[in-house]
């Protein structure tokens, strides 16, 4: 097992680290620059089947829908279909309406996960189409799917899944890429993404190079005993799966709120014990996050912003976990990285059993 481990205290760490290449493994052989598009053969989909939708909705459960959120967006920004994600372990409980014009897409890392499978049985059922993003190879949901995009994440066996995360976050841009260019995204438009894709792993080497900065950050946000995540947009699903990522390891009382909730309610809840952890990447929203930043301040709220290089906080007291800036429609791939390792290294400074959290199973397979 320690081997296994390849040097590493957890698996983890081992799978943080492991991101640049799993993340290279994942787009090998898929991008295609003279056209601009990702070529997803094992989707079983042709152009104009693939033209055919007028709509996505992705099903996933955790973590998975988190990430299923982040790519319902990139998928409305590259490709304008409407697209969700929805939680899997809801889904066929309120009798879903399964539309033709629909592409179902079901997410997970294992495979293996019971309600997302029974979700896909019931798209079927009703005469639905429907993929699967999965990263175990011949597993029950990859399966049961009509056609589908393997994550080669390689094995993750943390509990607290962080590469298989990144690499589903990735397959949705390529799906988004696909969908987006039988339609309105123009070929530059569709190389413009390509090139930012291929930068990902040596961006994501460059945040995982500020590991002892994140780390000291950790440390001062492990001790409240609840946190803010909060985050618009692409920022939302960011900071929801932060959230997740605190709670599942350093057990700690971890929320997500979209930042422009705040004042209808959790602004309340400021004050010196509870700091906030602020997704404000450098986009559109900036002013507005930032406002939102400066009332929390104002209530004597500590903020860590996970933030882009050229955000200006001003007068602002705000540390800040910086990330390479990548194409809008991919920030959130490169700022869910460092909340992984804030989850981490939080769980570390408490003492915590980091792969084997309490109360959780790595892959749930009983409803
Ligand atoms: C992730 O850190 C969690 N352990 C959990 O939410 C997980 O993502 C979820 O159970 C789905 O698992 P799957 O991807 O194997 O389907």
């Amino acid at each position: 097992e320690d081997l296994d481990l390849g040097g590493y205290p957890h698996y983890m760490a081992k799978e943080i680290q492991e991101q640049p290449e799993s993340v290279e493994r994942m787009i090998r052989g898929r991008l295609d620059d003279r056209f601009g598009v990702a070529r997803l053969d094992g989707l079983n989909l042709t152009p104009r089947e693939l033209r055919g939708f007028s709509r996505v909705k992705i099903l996933g459960c955790g973590s998975a829908y988190y990430v299923g959120q982040i790519g319902a967006t990139m998928i409305e920004e590259l490709a304008r279909i409407p697209a969700d994600a929805e939680a899997a372990s809801e889904f066929r409980y309120r009798n879903p309406i399964i539309e033709a014009d629909t592409l179902y897409i079901a997410v997970s890392q294992s495979g293996e996960t019971i309600d997302t499978a029974f979700a896909v049985e019931e798209i079927k059922r009703k005469g639905g189409r429907v993929v699967g993003l999965v990263n175990v190879v011949g597993s029950t949901i990859a399966r049961a799917c009509e056609g589908g995009v393997y994550l080669h994440a390689g094995p993750e066996i943390a509990v607290a899944s962080t590469k298989a995360l990144t690499n589903m976050a990735v397959g949705f841009a390529l799906i988004a890429l696909s969908l987006g260019r039988v339609r309105d995204l123009s070929n530059a438009d569709g190389r413009r993404i390509i090139d930012a894709i291929r930068a990902l792993p040596g961006q994501i080497k460059t945040i995982l190079d500020a590991e002892p900065e994140i780390a000291e950050h950790a440390k001062t946000v492990a001790a409240a005993q609840s946190l803010f995540f909060v985050g618009r947009v692409r920022g939302f699903p960011v900071a929801r799966e932060g959230a997740q990522k605190f709670k599942e390891i350093s057990y700690r009382h971890a929320e997500a709120y979209q930042t422009s909730e705040l004042k209808h309610g959790p602004l309340a809840l400021i004050d010196e014990s509870l700091p906030t952890v602020a997704v404000v990447p450098s986009d559109e929203l900036t002013d507005r996050n930032l406002a939102a930043v400066q009332q929390i301040k104002a209530r004597g709220g500590a903020v860590l912003a996970v933030t882009h290089e050229d955000v200006d906080f001003g007068e602002l007291d705000v540390p800040r976990i910086v990330v390479p800036r990548t194409e809008p429609e991919l920030d959130p791939i490169l700022l869910t990285v460092p909340l992984q390792l804030l989850a981490y290294h939080a769980a570390l400074s408490l003492g915590y059993d980091i792969d084997k959290p309490r109360n959780l199973a790595k892959s749930v397979t009983v409803e």
